[in-house]
């Protein structure tokens, strides 16, 4: 067989694995950021996808009554948007001791030095300055990310810009075991996923914290009405000022839900004043509405399905469980464990 982007030179698929933590529902930018990366690579990789509770501890440690709700939430939005249990490993992360066990064996050999100097670790110290986080779990954050991936020997990670940082962590936590113990882990490389986010409807960095988000389950009624009121471009004060669709929030939109005439119909009509926001905001929802109504359709049926949901993760434990088991055991013989 033919070495290809997705399989090795064995002809085995190459195995991707990434997480999400369970703080919350699922927004449009997650789904566009995030999913729709992750979707196609299961026709290609041997993928795991994790809903990693213990990250999520790391920093609601103090009030972990909602995780659980999350974790179900999660799972729901993942299954809805496409993510498919008979081609991929989708588990709870607690539910497979094994990151456990990896996590502190890893932690041996971590210098604090490269934990310090993690760039998120001052900068979510700051922005979470109502939480206590001066913690040995919250500086271990990327250990446990590290032992995530090197549980699976995974060798493609999909996440965003901001994981860079804890991607280059765990390749130098593999180097450094396998300069110790001999070669155990490959290297995993970042898949970063492509730049162009979704803004809220406020123009701002969509987020569920500034409250400018779309929820993936949202209804769709109260949906049009919140693009309705949504930010445009400024210098469309009246519906006779020419606007430029570039800096306009509603624009990027388009550019992901909208046909190629209709992104030509908005830029036109924008820049000449030839359309009303109101009439491109309408268009726009139209097309979001219809991407999300087969993704809100699928989700309503697991909710209906508990009982599916609880089996498909069940599922996943077990077999990312035997992955993972296998990888501990090489990584206990290679450090005279046993
Ligand atoms: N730190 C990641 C984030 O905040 C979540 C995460 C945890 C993760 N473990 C992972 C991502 C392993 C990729 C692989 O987005
Ligand atoms: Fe934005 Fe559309 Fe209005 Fe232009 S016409 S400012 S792209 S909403």
């Amino acid at each position: 067989m033919s070495e290809t982007a997705a399989s090795g030179s064995a002809g085995r698929k190459k195995r991707v694995l990434s997480g999400m933590r369970p703080t919350g529902t699922l927004h449009v930018g997650n789904l566009v950021g995030a999913l729709d990366n992750w979707i196609p690579m299961q026709d290609d990789y041997d993928c795991y996808f994790a809903i990693v509770d213990w990250h999520a501890l790391t920093t609601d440690y103090a009030s972990p009554g909602s995780i659980r709700s999350y974790i179900e939430e999660m799972a729901l939005d993942w299954l809805a948007a496409g993510l498919d249990p008979c081609r991929s490993t989708i588990f709870i992360q607690s539910a497979v001791k094994e990151h456990a066990e990896l996590h502190l064996l890893l932690s041996m050999l971590v210098p604090l030095g490269w934990l310090y100097r993690v760039p998120t670790y001052k900068e979510q110290l700051r922005e979470l300055s109502g939480k206590d986080l001066e913690t040995y779990g919250f500086l271990g954050y990327p250990v446990l990310q590290a032992a995530d991936i090197l549980a699976y020997r995974a060798e493609i990670v999909p996440v965003g810009e901001d994981q860079v940082a804890h991607l280059e962590l765990t390749r130098e936590i593999a180097r450094r075991f396998n300069s110790i113990y001999g070669a155990v882990f490959p290297l995993p490389e970042a898949r970063l996923r492509p730049v162009a986010r979704l803004p809220g409807v406020d123009g701002r960095k969509m987020s569920k914290s500034y409250g400018n988000a779309i929820g993936l389950n949202e209804n769709l009624a109260d949906m049009r009405k919140r693009i309705a009121t949504m930010v445009t471009d400024p210098a469309r004060r009246r519906r006779s000022d020419p606007g430029n669709p570039e800096v306009c929030p509603v624009f990027p939109f388009h550019k992901t839900f909208s046909t190629a005439e209709q992104i030509a119909w908005v830029d036109q009509g924008c820049r000449s004043a030839g359309i009303g926001c109101l009439e491109c905001k309408g268009v726009m929802a139209d097309n979001l509405a219809a991407h999300l109504e087969p993704i809100q359709a699928r989700r309503a049926e697991y909710a209906a399905h508990p009982e599916q949901v609880r089996e498909i993760l069940g599922d996943g434990a077990q077999r990312a469980r035997r992955q993972a088991a296998e990888t501990l055991r090489g990584v206990r013989s290679a450090m005279g464990l046993e």
